[in-house]
């Protein structure tokens, strides 16, 4: 290289501007970027799913937690007052009906009607309806002596009587409710209260009770009810 070029080439050199440079620095960067370019989409389409899957879970929380409330509101109860009063009173004779089958139906049988002779009927029945004190009186003590149901005469026999059954307030509540409203009976419910009541009145008793007594008391025209 003669002295002349040399001079050439270095002056061409200088010559290049700021801008130029920065041109070529630019384009040089570019380059050397391209090849993630491609890449740099995958993310995007991460936060796109992850986005619609978040998306997709809230609405379905809010579904199943009640717009996100921590104690969602109980379920309004739609019965109306009647018909809570009448699913009150349906469980209610259901209770008395498997406690008469466990305490009471081996000696007045499932239909009520008794055994001749040996057991009295509860199914139309005077005593049963009578004031509820009565039978449920009898449930609490038993009953011996003879008596008269429905013109028939029981308990005539010596063995033939009723003993205690032992069985708590709510569930005397229950069976004579049930009793009372059974094989075409109609009288009044029986309330676990006036049981209550009644157990305690008469818990110095120990005897069974006897029939005339019971009968002259609570079965005379004045106090059937
Ligand atoms: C072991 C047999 C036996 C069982 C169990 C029994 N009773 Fe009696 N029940 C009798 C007898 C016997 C008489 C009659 C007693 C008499 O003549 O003095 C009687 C009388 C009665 C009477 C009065 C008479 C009538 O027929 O209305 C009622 C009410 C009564 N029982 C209800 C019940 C109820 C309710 C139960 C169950 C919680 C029950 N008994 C369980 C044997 C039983």
């Amino acid at each position: 290289m003669t002295e002349k070029n040399k001079q050439d080439s270095s002056l061409n050199h200088s010559s290049m501007s700021d801008e130029d440079m920065v041109k070529i620095h630019c384009k040089l960067g570019r380059e050397k970027h391209e090849p993630t370019k491609g890449f740099l989409i995958a993310p995007l389409i991460f936060v796109f799913v992850f986005g619609c899957l978040i998306f997709v879970c809230s609405i379905q929380l809010a579904h199943s937690t009640n717009s996100f409330q921590l104690h969602p509101p109980e379920i309004a109860d739609v019965r109306t007052e009647e018909e809570i009063e009448r699913d009150r009173f349906d469980k209610k004779l259901a209770s008395g009906k498997k406690i008469f089958g466990l305490r009471c139906a081996s000696c007045h049988q499932n239909s009520g009607l008794g055994i001749e002779n040996q057991f009295p009927p509860l199914a139309g029945s005077e005593w049963v309806v009578a004031n509820p004190e009565l039978i449920t009186k009898i449930i609490l003590k038993g009953l011996q002596g003879e008596i008269n149901v429905m013109g028939k005469k029981y308990g005539t026999t010596p063995g033939a009587n009723m003993v205690a059954v032992p069985i708590n307030n709510k569930e005397i509540a229950n069976v004579t409710t049930y009793v009372r409203n059974a094989w075409g009976n109609s009288a009044s419910e029986v309330t676990e209260e006036q049981v209550a009541k009644i157990r305690k009145d008469t818990s110095d008793q120990k005897d069974q009770w006897i029939g005339i007594e019971l009968e002259a008391e609570y079965l005379t025209d004045s106090t059937v009810n």
